[in-house]
């Protein structure tokens, strides 16, 4: 990826399954648990998808879930490996939040792996969490079982 690349957005969408599959695929180190990505891909074609295409190749995406009037959810999302810190995701998030602005929605949330585990991608992953705003809210020790300690984050948006 260049610097001068351009970033688009698109969405919402719905029936992006096979899409967003493969950029889940290509992220082994975050999505290497069979059972849960197969369930993410199949939940990805129901969720309101945002799409990132540089030169129409699409390379991210973010799935979005209400699951009240006032809250939702930043439910799965990723990156191409080699795309990552271009500004892909920080895109992304503009735009899914300024859709869920528009329908009312005042809070944001997230879970990722929490930082009692020593993880160095999800490491990553929560230092772009807090960079875009999310902050940490509650650990749930067991909600993902022991050996997935789980960090739910929150961000204002309106
Ligand atoms: C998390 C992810 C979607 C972020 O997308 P991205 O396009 O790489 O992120 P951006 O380039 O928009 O980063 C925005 C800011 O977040 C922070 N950030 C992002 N990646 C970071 C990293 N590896 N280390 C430290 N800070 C980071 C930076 O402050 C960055 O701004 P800057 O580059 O101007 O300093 C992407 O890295 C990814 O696909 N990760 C693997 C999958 C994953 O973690 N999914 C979520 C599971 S809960």
């Amino acid at each position: 990826m260049k610097s001068k690349d351009i970033i688009k957005i698109e969405g919402p969408l719905l029936g992006q399954s096979n899409v967003c599959g493969p950029i889940l695929r290509a992220l082994p180190e975050w999505f290497g648990i069979e059972e849960a990505t197969v369930q993410y891909i199949q939940d990805v074609g129901e969720l309101p998808t945002f799409l990132a295409r540089i030169e129409r190749v699409v390379v991210g995406f973010m799935s979005v879930k209400h699951h009240y009037p006032y809250a939702a959810e930043l439910y799965v999302l990723g990156v191409y490996p080699d795309c990552h810190r271009h500004g892909i995701g920080r895109a992304l998030l503009a735009s899914v939040e300024t859709y869920l602005r528009r329908q009312g929605v005042e809070y944001l949330q997230v879970k990722t792996l929490s930082d009692s585990h020593p993880d160095e991608g999800y490491a990553k992953t929560r230092a772009f969490y807090k960079a875009v705003g999310f902050r940490p809210l509650e650990e749930f020790k067991t909600l993902w079982g022991e050996a997935n300690p789980c960090l739910l984050m929150v961000k204002g948006i309106q």
